[in-house]
């Protein structure tokens, strides 16, 4: 019988690895750690409400639209006070922005950090048992410590993200996170209710495995996306989608692919949110060895102009991002 060889650090506790690996974190302060743990601590409490919701008759719309006219879900509503408790209690962080707040949360005025989040994604897999997450990317602020957090503070570029990750629930849950030092990725173990390091260093692998896309909107794709796709059937590219952002992302991260949410006739900007679902998987799979792009210029330098800001997204290995770009350009 053979066995995987593992890094020696696998199998270590978030606590432990986080404590080791402060030294590789661009500030290397304690708070950073103590905000990772904070939201590690939020991830198992969304997952504990995920796992029962089927029992706890949490399922299902709330009857409200958040600011964006999506139907909130009771789990979008659970998820984002569970996240945003977590960050107050811990008091690192000044502001937060979140897919279900119309606007900027002030939370502590001595706190050095912002985060973008997208609490609850996925929300058309919860009632379902299919896998869902959570998004979040971590900036330094830039207004001073002690005042009141500012736009500029929530509308920075991605390239300006201290650390970046996702929660997803799934077969099991994992928390994958990069403080720009490598992308790591944590198996939650619900009896001792711990994260493990299960995911040491992960680099996207250069194969083509997959391609992720919602093809029901097919004829709503420019030309170009069309062949893009056309191209991938060609090449006998295997087609996966689930219809959740992270658990698509996380399948290509793991296996090789891209995944892309083009604009199309009802989303004229794309569907997904540049601060709190594309930055942060931007980072990632920069991180990982991958490229993101907006189909024109890389996610992470985008200026974002407004906190709810839509934009389309390619992400995952670099040679299936470059392809469809260069379509992009030439049918154009
Ligand atoms: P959210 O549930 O946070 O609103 O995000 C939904 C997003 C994303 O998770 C997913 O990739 C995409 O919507 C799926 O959209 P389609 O159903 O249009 O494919
Ligand atoms: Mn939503
Ligand atoms: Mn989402
Ligand atoms: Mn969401």
């Amino acid at each position: 019988m053979s066995f995987k060889k593992f890094d020696f650090e696998v199998g270590l506790p978030l606590d432990r690895f986080i404590k080791k690996k402060q030294d590789d974190f661009p500030y290397a302060t304690g708070e950073l750690s103590q905000l990772l743990r904070d939201i590690a601590l939020a991830g198992k409490l969304v997952n504990l409400a995920i796992s029962k919701s089927g029992l706890l008759g949490i399922e299902g719309a709330m009857g409200k639209n958040n600011v964006q006219g999506e139907a909130q879900q009771h789990l979008d509503v659970i998820a984002n006070d569970r996240f945003i408790n977590a960050l107050k209690n811990g008091g690192e962080v000044a502001g937060i922005i979140s897919e279900e707040e119309d606007n900027i949360i002030k939370v502590n005025c001595d706190g050095k950090y912002i985060v973008a989040i997208d609490p609850l994604d996925g929300s058309s897999n919860i009632d379902v048992n299919v896998s869902i997450g959570t998004i979040f990317s971590i900036y330094r602020r830039k207004s001073e410590i002690g005042g009141k957090v500012t736009k500029e503070d929530v509308l920075q570029s991605g390239n300006q993200q201290v650390a970046a990750g996702y929660l997803l629930y799934g077969s099991s849950s994992m928390l994958v996170f990069t403080t720009g030092a490598g992308v790591y990725g944590f198996t939650y173990e619900p009896s001792i209710g711990e994260f493990f390091l299960s995911h040491n260093n992960i680099q996207i692998p250069e194969k083509e495995t997959y391609y992720s896309v919602n093809e029901g909107s097919y004829f709503n794709f420019d030309d170009s996306i069309r062949q893009y796709i056309d191209q991938c059937k060609k090449s006998g590219i295997s087609a996966r989608y689930i219809g959740s952002l992270v658990a698509d992302f996380h399948r290509n991260l793991l296996k090789g692919g891209i995944y892309f949410y083009p604009r199309t006739k009802s989303y004229p900007e794309g569907k997904l949110r540049l601060c709190y679902e594309c930055n942060a998987l931007a980072f990632l799979v920069e991180q990982a060895g991958g490229m993101a792009s907006n189909g024109q210029q890389r996610i992470l330098d985008i200026k974002p102009e407004s906190m709810h800001q839509r934009c389309p997204m390619y992400i995952g290995n670099k040679s299936m991002v470059e392809e469809v770009i260069s379509l992009i350009n030439e049918v154009a």
